[in-house]
């Protein structure tokens, strides 16, 4: 891009540095803003996907404090890692990163290992695309966060802001939209880079502006340092952006599972089978046979419950049995299962089982021993 059509795209020069004067003062204290070594900002931006800073702050400080080094995330078995993102949802992004890791520590050691000049984490776009779960967003956000480089970054927050100032429409469908915000983006991190600005500074200024400032709702316009520049800040219609997508489709799914519990108040589960949904987290049983029969089990009753699991609806019912004396080989279990008692915080579970095995202690309270 020319420098001139950068000039045209881009935020004002004094815009740009009025945005910067505001986040340096009135930026949110964060965890990953403490030492933002490119392995916990690209722990953090996973974490972020589709979750808010609210909810990661506590994964992330617990998650540092077990693997502190892309090393230890590396050699940690995945059990492990999905234990330390229980309740976080999104799960392939806990595998991702597993493999991302044992990927960054194998190009470590082709380069002649640590301490040497090549750490192994990608210093490009290109390279960090190559780590599963890293996608445009993602790998801008790492770059220019960990590294100073002026890289574009388009997450929901950035889209709400640039869209705002420039009143991008989507009128001519999703991708001009997206592409317009890309090229905005990109221009103005150049041009701030070129100013002095650090990409690092610019970025998370676009982020905090959106989280905090420029909100879907009722935003603060009083308070943003860009709104002498804002073009739906003057035309008045500033909640009108960004335009409004097709609402998300929700995938609806039925399940009928079992919790068959002992007379000590345990439950049996198993482990969601490679290419599962939910792959590697613990879960209620899908069926009991054949390794019980209606003979080993009586009924004690049943709960329905409703989940939401990413764009799954899911509707619940767990049907609870009580196990009664069964020969000894029959409690033998294979490494796919186990049993355990609700309170467990040691197996990786989602919420919605955590969920479902709470309902289930206080409707059968004398169950669980
Ligand atoms: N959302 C996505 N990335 C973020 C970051 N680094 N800081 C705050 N909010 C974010």
């Amino acid at each position: 891009m020319s420098d001139t059509k950068r000039k045209e795209t881009s935020l004002a020069l004094q815009a740009l540095r009025s945005l910067a004067t505001w986040f340096d003062r009135q930026k949110r204290v964060l965890p990953w803003r403490d030492e933002p070594t490119l392995y916990h900002v690209w722990i953090s931006e996973i974490m972020l996907q589709q979750t808010q800073v609210i909810t990661v702050l506590p994964y992330f400080q617990k998650f540092i404090r077990r693997f502190p080094t892309v090393e230890s995330l590396a050699k940690a078995s995945l059990d492990d890692v999905l234990l330390h993102w229980a309740g976080l949802g999104y799960y392939s992004r806990a595998r991702n990163i597993h493999k991302g890791a044992q990927m960054i520590v194998a190009a470590r050691g082709a380069a002649g290992g640590a301490g040497k000049k090549n750490s192994g984490f990608p210093k490009t776009r290109e390279g960090w695309l190559e780590i599963p779960g890293v996608g445009n967003y993602t790998a801008g956000a790492i770059l220019s966060i960990a590294l100073d480089q002026p890289e574009a970054i388009l997450d929901g927050n950035v889209e709400r802001v640039l869209s705002r100032v420039r009143r991008v429409s989507r009128a001519r469908g999703d991708t001009v939209f997206r592409s317009r915000l890309w090229t905005l983006s990109r221009a103005t991190v150049t041009r701030a880079f070129d100013l002095g600005i650090a990409p690092s500074v610019t970025n998370q200024a676009l982020m905090e502006l959106g989280a905090t400032v420029c909100t879907p709702r009722k935003p603060m316009c009083m308070l943003c340092p860009v709104s002498t520049v804002c073009q739906a800040f003057r035309q008045g219609d500033v909640e009108n952006f960004p335009p409004k997508k097709k609402p998300k489709e929700w995938i609806k799914v039925q399940e009928q599972l079992h919790c068959l519990m002992d007379s000590e108040g345990r439950v049996l589960l198993r482990k969601r089978e490679k290419g599962e949904w939910r792959a590697g987290l613990w879960d209620l049983l899908d069926d009991l046979s054949p390794r019980f029969t209606s003979k080993d089990y009586e009924k004690i009753g049943f709960v329905d419950s409703k989940h939401v699991v990413t764009r799954h609806k899911i509707q619940r019912t767990t049907h609870v049995w009580k196990l009664k004396k069964v020969p000894g080989e029959k409690l033998q279990l294979g490494p796919g299962f186990c049993w355990t008692r609700v309170s467990e915080d040691s197996i990786a579970m989602g919420s919605a089982l955590k969920r479902t095995l709470q309902m289930v202690s206080e409707r059968y309270p004398e169950m669980m021993g």
